[in-house]
């Protein structure tokens, strides 16, 4: 059986994509069997991983009874799969809240492939929505990226609050495994204030890994390539993978 893992934050552009796309690539450098499951209407996941070729997307499973192995894509990564998504998902959050049981939705899709992989990864989109809560329903444990910014930090403590509401009514075993300080530039005292008031907030939620502001991340999705292939020998790299081991670590906890 895999693990689920859903990347969220409702906060736009705090560096969601770039973890979940870095995360799934590490733990499939890491000899594990991964799969990304694109769950933002967005598609940018699926931009960064895919060449485009796909005619059947996360947006098909959700609105035409399509099987989630039907979708799913091999990635430049060996070891990561791709379900990707396209545009036409937004069409499933207005269906969705029609539905009686929309939130277990992904978790039955779920169900079919779950023997093939050792973790599946959604990226999820910036709002709390439908998606994200069908992602949270399907889960074992999120992680949250924070950009090391003041708005960010302030929807952290709302973020927690629906999660303690999912546990409590759908899914009690749902974890979270952790909070991550994303484009965090040590120039700024801004930053090192932000780290440092998350860090009294939330304590050993906060992993120790942090994703530095990085010029090399920010030209990856052009290239359509995660770090560990567009920039090997960048030190980025060296922290992704850090922030693999540390996740694995913290499955066990
Ligand atoms: N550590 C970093 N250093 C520099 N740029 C970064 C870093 N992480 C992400 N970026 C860039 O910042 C932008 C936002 O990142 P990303 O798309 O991962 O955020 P997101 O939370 O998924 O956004 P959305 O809410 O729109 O889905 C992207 O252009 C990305 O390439
Ligand atoms: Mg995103």
């Amino acid at each position: 059986m895999s693990r689920v893992i859903t990347v969220a934050n409702q906060k736009g552009g705090v560096g969601k994509t770039d973890l979940a796309v870095n995360l799934s690539s590490q733990l499939a450098e890491l000899g594990k069997r991964v799969l990304l499951i694109d769950f933002d209407p967005q598609a940018n996941a699926s931009w960064y991983l895919t060449k485009n070729s796909y005619k059947l997307s996360t947006a098909d499973i959700m609105l035409n009874g399509i099987a989630l192995d039907e979708i799913i894509v091999s990635s430049c990564v060996k070891g990561l799969d791709v379900a990707p998504s396209t545009m036409g998902l937004s069409a499933a959050q207005i269906h969705l809240s029609q539905d009686v049981n929309m939130q277990f939705k992904l978790k039955k899709k779920l169900e079919i492939i779950s023997r093939n992989y050792d973790f599946i990864v959604i990226d999820t989109p910036p709002s709390l929505g439908p998606l994200t809560i069908n992602a949270f329903t399907a889960s074992d444990g999120i992680v949250v990226p924070v950009q090391t910014h003041f708005f960010p930090i302030r929807g952290l403590s709302d973020l927690l609050r629906i999660v303690e509401e999912i546990k409590e009514v759908i899914n009690p075993d749902l974890r979270v495994y952790g909070i991550v300080l994303t484009m965090f530039d040590r120039r700024t005292s801004l930053a090192k204030e932000v780290k440092h008031v998350i860090s009294e907030r939330f304590g050993g939620m906060v992993f120790d890994t942090i994703i530095p502001v990085c010029v090399k991340l920010a030209e990856a999705p052009s290239h359509r390539k995660p770090i560990c292939i567009y920039a090997p020998s960048n030190k980025i790299g060296k922290i992704y993978r850090e922030l693999a081991e540390e996740f694995l670590t913290r499955l066990i906890d």
